[in-house]
């Protein structure tokens, strides 16, 4: 099974990236591994360590004279910011160093500081940050890599910041794929991004941090990955699982899963029509021409786009802080202030991209077999050529 998990914390000297059943034989562009990570860094609202994260991969495994030879793919992005006492690895006497002892709200820090028996949330902090979220990146890059090979393609744009969202027209995956990032909130509809990065200026003259929504579209995908078998085979679970995994991910909606709900049947579903001219493959002829299941049925691919949506809570670091506990002195004080961004949805976005990647490649695997290329084009084609 393809799959992936990472390690390293916020200021350890590196994050690590472990790819394992990675299909062999497939050339893979490091540049390529080092553009998403780079359209992570961006967006309005992000604080001052983006310009401090100039991330680059660096593959330690799994290549061999820049193609993947089956074995498992290592991925190392050194941190930049690095901290004295996450990089020594040896036990540090006390002098030099001071515990955190202040959990702030909103984040991992209580519920860990007790799970993990510290009252130095550090040690838990260091790992929950989202700063882990680049080298989810950079494996995304490496399986959207062996999905584009198959012509299937992501995509995702911002379509809420707070209280403002874009209009009503459903914007075409070309035309996300044009003007998202090019917006400094990756929004496709200027007049919106306008509005958004006012929003994101008025928060952080209040000191405060704004949530949001973006959306994932995967396109060309083949119908029947995932498997309406088993409650853990199917699709649509193990996407809503990689997007909320997102750090400050909330909530998450397929095709038009909450809109839906609101209306009858009989104005929802999407209909199948026949036409013989229509394109080929095992659905040879048949269509729809409305997609409100968001490309899944049953937990299965069923041809037409994936669409995903991810609201994103407002971050929680805020410069004027929440109250809180000191857990060693149990007197009430207010958060840490530290350095944060303001809104982090636009790159929330290109993690969501990456999540979905990681997904759809697993998936991609499992039904046209992983063990290299070769055998995986073999597959694709006589899928392709079967009738139904
Ligand atoms: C790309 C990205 C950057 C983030 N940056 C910050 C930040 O600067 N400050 C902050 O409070 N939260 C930030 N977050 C969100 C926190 O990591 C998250 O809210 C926290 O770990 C708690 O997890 P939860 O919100 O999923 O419960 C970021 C999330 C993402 C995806």
């Amino acid at each position: 099974m393809l799959r992936f998990m990472t390690a390293g914390e916020s200021h350890g000297p590196a994050l690590i990236g472990l790819i394992e059943a990675f299909p062999a034989g497939l050339e893979l562009s490091i540049d390529a591994i080092d553009r998403e990570l780079t359209r992570r860094r961006q967006g309005y609202g992000r604080s001052r360590r983006m310009r401090l994260e100039q991330d680059r991969a660096i593959i330690l495994s799994g290549l061999r004279r820049g193609r993947t030879i089956g074995s498992p793919i290592a991925i190392m992005i050194e941190n930049r910011d690095r901290r004295p006492e996450m990089t020594a690895g040896r036990l540090t006497s006390g002098a030099s160093h001071r515990p955190i002892t202040i959990p702030r709200p909103g984040h991992a820090d209580l519920a860990g500081a007790i799970k993990f028996a510290t009252s130095d949330v550090a040690d838990v902090l260091e790992r929950a940050s989202a700063r882990e979220t680049a080298v989810r990146v950079a494996c995304g890059a490496v399986a959207r890599q062996l999905l584009d090979h198959f012509g299937i393609r992501i995509v995702s744009h911002t379509i809420a910041i707070g209280s403002v969202g874009i209009g009503r027209k459903r914007h075409t995956f070309e035309e996300i794929v044009i003007a998202a990032d090019g917006s400094p909130v990756r929004c496709v509809e200027a007049a919106a991004a306008a509005r958004m990065v006012r929003a994101i200026q008025a928060a952080k003259k209040d000191k405060d941090s704004l949530g949001g929504i973006f959306e994932v579209r995967a396109t060309g995908l083949p119908i029947g990955l995932g498997s309406n078998a088993q409650w853990y085979t199917r699709l649509d679970g193990a996407l809503a699982a990689a997007i909320m995994s997102i750090p400050s991910v909330k909530g998450v909606e397929i095709g038009e899963g909450f809109s839906c709900s609101r209306r009858r049947g009989s104005l929802v579903h999407d209909a199948v029509y026949y036409d013989p001219r229509q394109s080929g493959g095992p659905a040879k002829g048949l269509f729809r021409k409305s997609n409100a299941a968001g490309g899944l049925e049953g937990g299965m691919t069923n041809g037409a786009e994936i669409v995903l949506r991810a609201a994103c809570k407002p971050i929680a670091t805020l410069r004027d802080p929440l109250a809180t506990i000191d857990l060693t002195a149990k007197t009430p004080v207010r958060a840490m202030v530290t350095r944060a961004d303001v809104c982090i949805v636009p790159a929330a976005g290109v993690v969501g991209e990456a999540m979905t990647a990681m997904v759809l490649a697993s998936a991609f695997t499992d039904v046209f077999g992983g063990d290299s290329l070769h055998q995986m084009e073999e597959n694709v084609r006589s899928y392709r050529q079967r009738e139904l």
